[in-house]
């Protein structure tokens, strides 16, 4: 199939022949990726189900993974669940549109393969002017996976999905850079004390605010423990060549770096811009200061598609405190790594 590419210009309000065009696609019951204030979404109808199944091939992605739904506001929230719990009204209040993802009740309006057979279904309200127009223009919840490959990194920009999609989705709506880099934060609403499934751009400390209690899935930190969100246990956000986190100061990394080359391997290298600037080597990839995680999360998964098999034998990649969205950016380094080398 031909993949069409709409680009908008910087003012997303002057589009609307694109944003019709992509929205009459996905009546149709095509998909469509368009961006979102996290990553790429690869949106098709909810509540359809053979749309819903085109997603699932054109990412090669396992049917028991379960897709989260995004509306444009409340009306919507309500035709999908059977209840809204306290406890998601007020993460709505202050989070949405943001990238929080609640899981809640389903009531079955949206299609079985988007929940994977589950009795629960995730939903977000995206803050994007472009995912915005285009939910309210289709009038359709979307179901929308990052828009990439299954096990590639997530998508932040147009040229990302291309690479993983082109030729087989019906469109790409380009919207430029995403801004937060990492997914949404998924939290399970349906216990009494919430969960966090996944880390995401809504943080932990964030969340606290709100909640009297949230907890974090203890199995995202045990890997003999199944995860409660299916699709936290798939290997996810992989680079081409073996990823290896270094864990340790900076004196520990370059020794780990020489090491390696001293083997005549080609070491790529993901860090920090106050590790690179240590380095005297020529394929380095910094992604922001150490001291704004923010800033690592936003260039993450660009930096993890850059280097590729044919270039580098290895790549070693800084570690990162655990603190705020940091908690989202060594989850997804953890995921996308083969090997951890300690200094302790
Ligand atoms: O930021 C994001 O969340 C992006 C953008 C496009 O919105 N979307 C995204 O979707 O990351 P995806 O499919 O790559 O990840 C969805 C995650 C998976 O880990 C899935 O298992 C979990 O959400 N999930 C969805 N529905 C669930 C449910 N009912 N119960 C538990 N986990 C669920
Ligand atoms: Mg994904």
């Amino acid at each position: 199939m031909d993949t069409k590419m709409w680009t908008m210009p910087e003012q997303p309000a002057v589009t609307d022949e694109a944003i019709e065009e992509a929205a009459r696609l996905l009546q149709s019951g095509e998909v469509v990726a368009f961006p979102t204030e996290t990553v790429y979404g690869l949106g098709a109808d909810a509540t359809k189900e053979a749309a819903v199944q085109r997603i699932f091939d054109a990412k090669g992605r396992p049917s028991d993974n379960p897709l989260i739904v995004h509306v444009a506001d409340r009306a919507q929230v309500k035709g999908l669940v059977s209840e809204i719990p306290p406890v998601a009204e007020r993460l709505m209040d202050a989070f949405w549109p943001g990238p929080l993802t609640l899981i809640m009740k389903s009531n079955g309006t949206a299609a079985d393969n988007v929940t994977a057979g589950l009795s629960s279904i995730g939903i977000r309200m995206p803050d994007h002017p472009v995912a915005a127009s285009l939910i309210k223009a289709s009038r359709l919840p979307l179901a929308a996976p990052s828009a990439n490959r299954s096990g590639r990194p997530s998508p932040t920009l147009a040229g990302h999905v291309r690479q993983d999609l082109d030729g087989r989705i019906a469109g790409i709506i380009d919207g430029g850079a995403t801004g937060v880099g990492v997914e949404s934060t998924v939290v399970d609403c349906t216990t009494e004390v919430p969960i966090i499934l996944r880390p995401g751009g809504i943080t932990k400390e964030d969340l606290e605010r709100i909640l009297s209690e949230v907890i974090v899935d203890p199995a995202l930190a045990n890997e003999t423990e199944k995860p409660k969100s299916p699709g936290m246990k798939y290997t996810h956000y992989a680079p081409e060549a073996p990823l290896w986190l270094v864990d340790g100061e900076d004196d520990f990394f370059l020794s780990c770096l020489e090491k390696e080359k001293g083997k005549g391997l080609r070491v790529g290298v993901i860090a920090s811009r106050e590790l690179a600037q240590k380095l005297d080597h020529s394929r380095v990839i910094a992604c922001g200061s150490r001291t704004d995680v923010k800033q690592i999360a936003v260039h993450l998964y660009q930096a993890l598609r850059e280097f590729k098999e044919a270039d580098v034998d290895v790549i070693l990649c800084e570690t990162f405190p655990e603190t705020g969205v940091g908690a989202a950016v060594m989850n997804r380094l953890t995921k996308a790594s083969t090997k951890k080398l300690s200094q302790n």
